[in-house]
């Protein structure tokens, strides 16, 4: 796996000229899941798993990126941008494309990049190489592309070209990130608000289930159309309403009967989800993470029985801890269907915890079990800037 230090000699190696070392990084969430698309509330943070580059402009227009951690290349010049075969280019010529329809004038570019984010695991790799390169760019072509443009920027880029319907969370935190801190944002408004995550005697501990199923995009983007379906039906009465954002749970009661159980019970857990999130910052605030912890079962179980992006894996992985009462909380996270569950493990105890949950679901699944002991870090930011790499 790569790390800073071999994606710069890597680097050199191939073009021999100083480039810009940058440190784009995956994500967590506390709590807030599926919410982000249905203009709701969620509470990442960027974590030290991440993905590094090194990068410089050319004086012509042709693009020549190497992915460290799978020894590819690809080509292609800024004035024939089109999608690749290979997938992973998608993500990087995706933001090539965004500059090019908002007409930034930019060269041609070196770029090496890789790093220990794993794939796949739902820690949001995708967002770290799109916003990394966003960031890297605008900085290398002197831009002048504000962050937040960056975030929107790097979000269209995934919708558009790669083709996931994602929200903007894992932008928004890959670029907004801050040591130790969780960031609720607003989706709707976009405003944001750090709120400090620092337990000396907790960990954030991810249990990888090793799954990932092909359903997982599909899926994705039938759950926006039912929540879509929800808001369309209730728009009939209340024109007003945008989006689930604007629908209190006393409203979706009154409709369980005018809409079908299915679209019910996926409008019912994004209301019930942004309401566990504003209690669950206020309890953030007043260190009171057992509430936090309560809290995020209640998310899995709306995740498992409402929304239905859970699988046996993941649900498995959260029932285990309820046996332990050195986690205070647990819930699967991100889009479902396989990738990580989010713990929180009393820090002396996380050694032992991690190696019977191995040993438990390898029984059960047959699958070793990876697990991360991370901890909250800082958005994307420069690691070491040449002049020279710059234009
Ligand atoms: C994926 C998407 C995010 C968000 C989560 C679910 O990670 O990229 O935008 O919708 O799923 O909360």
């Amino acid at each position: 796996m790569a790390n800073v230090q071999s994606i710069e000699k890597k680097f050199r190696e191939l073009f021999n000229e100083n480039p810009l070392i940058l440190r784009s990084p995956g994500r967590v969430n506390i709590i807030g899941e599926h919410t982000d698309y249905n203009m709701g509330f969620v509470l990442p943070g960027a974590i030290d798993k991440a993905i590094y580059f090194a990068i410089a402009p050319r004086t012509d227009n042709k693009c020549f990126l190497y992915a460290y951690d799978i020894n590819d290349n690809y080509e292609f010049s800024i004035d024939d941008v089109k999608r690749s075969d290979k997938n992973w280019a998608n993500y990087l010529i995706g933001i090539v494309d965004q500059l090019n329809k908002n007409e930034y004038k930019i060269n041609g570019f070196n770029c090496v990049f890789g790093g220990d984010i794993p794939i796949g695991a739902g820690l949001s790799s995708s967002a770290a190489i799109e916003a990394g390169l966003a960031y890297a760019l605008n900085y290398i072509f002197d831009l002048k592309i504000d962050k937040l443009d960056l975030v929107k920027l790097s979000q269209k880029s995934e919708n558009e070209f790669v083709g996931v319907k994602c929200g903007i969370m894992d932008q928004y935190i890959n670029i907004f990130g801050e040591e130790n801190k969780v960031l609720k944002i607003d989706c709707r408004s976009l405003e944001y608000e750090y709120i400090p995550f620092e337990f000396k005697n907790i960990s954030i501990v991810l249990f990888n289930t090793g799954v990932s199923h092909s359903l997982a995009s599909s899926e994705y983007n039938q759950r926006r159309k039912e929540c879509k379906e929800g808001v369309q039906i209730i728009q009939k009465d209340f024109p007003d309403t945008q989006s689930l954002r604007d629908v209190t749970l006393e409203m979706i009661y009154d409709y369980k009967n005018k809409m079908p159980e299915k679209i019910f019970n996926r409008c019912k857990y994004v209301v019930e989800e942004n309401n566990r999130l504003l209690k669950a910052c206020d309890a953030l605030k007043k260190k009171d993470l057992p509430t936090v912890g309560n809290l995020m079962y209640q998310t899995h179980e709306g995740l498992s029985k409402d929304y239905e992006v859970s699988c046996k894996e993941l649900d498995f992985l959260v029932e285990l801890t309820k046996n332990e009462d050195r986690i205070f909380g647990a819930r699967m996270m991100g889009g479902g269907f396989g990738g990580c569950t989010i713990n929180l493990i009393e820090k002396n105890d996380v050694n032992d915890i991690c190696n019977f949950f191995a040993e438990r679901y390898k029984r059960k699944f047959g699958i070793e079990l990876k697990y991360y002991i991370t901890s909250i870090n800082k958005g994307t930011s420069f690691i070491k800037v040449y002049e020279d790499a710059t234009i």
